[in-house]
Order: C-alpha cells, then structure tokens, then sequence
C-alpha cells in the first residue's frame, strides 16, 4: 500500500496537474460549507478513507474513527504544556518518531484561523503516519496555542527547538505571527513552513522560511483587477487594518495595483484590531461618495466595519483578501449587510480536484461533518509538504530537509505546489461572495 504523500506525489503527471493548477468550479456554486451553523451532509461522509486516501467503501466509518482516534493518540499531542513526556503514548515512542513544532492561534481574537489550521495539520499527520509514516517513523506534532498574542509564538518555537527538538516547525496563519517566529528559526537552521501567511516579507527572513501559500503582492492584484474590470469601480476608498502585517501590507498592495489600473483611490482611513466602533472613519468615507471600500483586515473587525457601514446607509460593494475567511464573519455582520461584498481567498470546499475532494471527504468524517476553509487546507498542505520533503532528502536532518523543500512539486488538497526562488507557493485565488447568509463561490484568478 502506498503512503498518502506518494499517492498524492503520484497525481503530479502533467494532466493531472493542469487540471490541479485550474480548479473546475461553477461560478455560482454555493459553498454551504462555510456558513456557521450548516454542516450539511452529503453522503461522503457515510463512506470512509483508508490513509492513502484511496477510497474503501468497505470499512464502516466508526471502525475508521477509532484506528484514527489510535493514531492520534499515538502520535498527536494536544498540550498546552509543551513537554515531551507528556500525551501518553506519545512520551513511550521517543526516538523513534520526527518531532515537529506547530505553534497555532487555537485561542483569543483570530482563533477560527489556527483550529482550522491545526485540524487539517493533524488529519495529515495522521494520514501520514497511518500510512506508515516517513522513513520508517511516526511524526509526532507538538503543539501549541499562542492565544493569537504578540510575543508568544517566538517564546514557544524557542521551546520547540531548544527542548523538543523539532526538526521543522509548522506555523502560522497570521503573517503577523509568522513573522516573529521566522528569524528564531532561521538563527538556529531549522525549516519552518508557514502555511497561509501571505505579507512578502516572511520569507525574506532567510532560506529557512517557507510557505504554501501565494502572497500578498499577488492578492492585492488580483483584489484590484476584481474591482476594476468585474465591479467596474473606478474611486474607491481603502479602510485599513495599521496594526497587522497583513493588512498594512495588504493596503499598499492594493492601492498600487488598482491606480496602476486606472483607478483612483478617493480617501484612505485607518483602524486597528481589536477596535468596534468605526463610525468615525466610515463617515468620513461615505462623505468622498466612493463606488466600493476596499477593507484589508481580520474576520472580527471586517464583519463590524460591514455592519456599521450598512447602518450608516453605505450600500457599495466592500471587498478584501484572505483575512475575511470565517463563519464568524456572516455571523458578526449578518447576511443582508454582507450582500455586495467580495473577498479572495486560497481554497473553496467545491474546488473540483480529486485532491481537494478527497481532501474535504476526509476532514468531514474526521471531523463531525465540519467543512474545511482555506486555512484547514493549507495546514493540511503544510504537513503534507514538509513529510515529502523529509522522505525525499532520505533525512530528517534540518538542513536538508530545508534543501528538499526547495524542489517541492506536490500535489495536495489547496493545489500544486512548487517554491519559486523566495520560497513562496504560486497558486490560483478564488473568489468568494456572500449571498442570501451562505458563502458563495465566484471565480479562480490564476497567478
Ligand atoms: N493571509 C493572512 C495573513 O497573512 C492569514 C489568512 C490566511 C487568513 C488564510 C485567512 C485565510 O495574515
């Protein structure tokens, strides 16, 4: 039986790819998957996945969950505490496992970014070593919740590789976070993947960072050219999140790319998370008459600023990148207020690859019906990518799985993916809408 990362290795043939690279989606598909209250089932769930993720319509989904319920226990260790001897069986299988450190926001403002994220890490690793993992051991993920603070995610990848001795880190969504974590690992050469973090200047830490993401210079492009030539916008106002990475980053990308296009940005205003009334700004900006408001910024903030810009009578299309994605956003705003609204993202749950299907099929029966966004895929990815690049250097040695990470071709849920020269992912973007309370999808934009 072939691993989960060869079978998925294997769907690199160059038919498969472009197919991969190209995500067949009808424009209009509803995506009811990343409403918040509506997990509805269809019948995939009732079938169940061995971890090569070939399909056994045999085996009953109860007996699927307890073998996986084994491997996690086995091989996962959900602690706050971080220590080794800790998780049970965890503690007994020693040097015979990899260890790698995945730091995460399971907790505090941008939480639905690191549980969806974690999950799909851990369904790959569980897929992984279930399969028999990689060179003949187990992978053993250490995490730990940063609580979506600033400073924590340095404190704990320090941990990771001074004490637990990782060989690679996983982490973070946020770029934000990303950021701080990147030059700890890159002053002790251990590899790290960030698996959605898209402010450029992650990778430009050093050789040791890494995504499987595109980034923002792309995003604000294609964020740009939405607006120009689908919504036909030519003054729009820009409403942005200062105290991110992200969305500072974001805005300027943006803003370029859009008055490169022809466009004209007619007023910009500032706001920083954690913030909840934003009438003061948006006032402003009703008062410069804009045809659409462009908000680069985090699901908490953006769903207030929507709320509030409909309350003040401002009905334009309002539109961002990645940072939107949560259920929380429709629930914050509610979805009359979210009607005209646009945002791009990594991965839709209809994306229509044998990947990504097999992808979302597996993540539902793992995780109670629960369908997976961009951020779940991504983590997926991530760990996808960092065991093929440990099986292929025939090493679990930092340095050269760093050096394997550099000719990543793979296959997996969110796409292909391959480093360009900075260590960066080039992917296709999909567009989301929301409409009637459901997202909703609208179109790929390749790179
Ligand atoms: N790209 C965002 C950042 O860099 C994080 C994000 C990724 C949010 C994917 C949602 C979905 O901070």
């Amino acid at each position: 039986m072939g691993t989960g990362v060869d079978r998925i290795k294997g769907a690199s043939a160059p038919s498969v790819v472009e197919s991969s690279r190209s995500p067949r989606l009808k424009a209009g598909g509803e995506i009811p998957s990343l409403s918040p209250q509506r997990y509805p089932e269809p019948d995939l769930i009732h079938r169940s996945f061995d971890h090569d993720l070939t399909m056994k319509p045999a085996q009953p989904r109860r007996a699927f969950l307890a073998t996986v319920a084994a491997a996690t226990a086995a091989t996962v260790l959900p602690w706050t505490g971080c220590k080794p001897s800790e998780g049970g069986a965890a503690g007994a299988a020693g040097a015979d496992t990899i260890k790698v450190g995945e730091f995460c926001s399971l907790t505090g403002t941008e939480a639905t970014f690191g549980v969806s994220s974690h999950e799909g890490t851990v369904l790959a690793i569980e897929e992984i070593n279930k399969a028999g993992g990689v060179l003949g051991k187990q992978l053993q993920l250490l995490h730990e919740d940063n609580r979506s603070t600033a400073g924590e995610s340095v404190t704990i990848v320090k941990k990771f590789i001074s004490r637990d001795k990782v060989v690679a880190v996983l982490g973070e969504v946020a770029s934000g976070r990303s950021l701080e974590a990147g030059p700890v690992c890159q002053a002790a050469g251990i590899p790290m993947i960030s698996p959605s973090s898209t402010n450029p200047k992650v990778t430009e830490v050093g050789d040791c960072v890494f995504r499987v993401c595109f980034t923002d210079p792309f995003q604000g492009r294609l964020i740009a050219e939405f607006a120009r030539k689908s919504l036909k916008l030519s003054r729009v106002a820009v409403f942005s999140d200062v105290s991110s990475a992200y969305g500072d980053g974001l805005r300027q990308y943006f803003s370029d790319a859009f008055t490169a296009a022809g466009g004209q940005i007619v007023v910009q205003q500032k706001y920083s998370s954690k913030d909840k009334d934003f009438k003061a700004q948006l006032t402003a900006i009703k008062a410069t008459n804009p045809e659409g408001i462009c908000v680069p910024g985090y699901y908490n903030e953006v769903g207030l600023i929507i709320k509030q810009a409909r309350e003040l009578g401002i009905t334009v299309p309002m539109f961002g990148g990645d940072g939107w994605e949560a259920p929380e956003l429709i629930q914050i705003a509610g979805g009359e207020a979210l009607k005209n609204t646009y945002y791009s993202t990594h991965f839709s749950p209809i994306q229509d690859t044998p990947e990504a299907k097999l992808f979302v099929a597996a993540y539902k029966a793992r995780y109670q019906g629960k369908t997976p966004d961009a951020m779940a895929a991504l983590g997926y990815d991530s760990a996808k990518v960092l065991a093929d690049a440990i099986r292929r250097a025939g090493s679990a040695e930092p340095t050269k799985i760093k050096a394997a990470l550099v000719t990543t071709d793979l296959v997996a849920a969110s796409g292909r993916t391959r480093m360009d020269a900075q260590r960066n992912a080039p992917k296709a973007a999909v567009i989301i809408t929301v409409e009637n309370g459901q997202f909703k999808f609208v179109q790929t934009v390749e790179p």
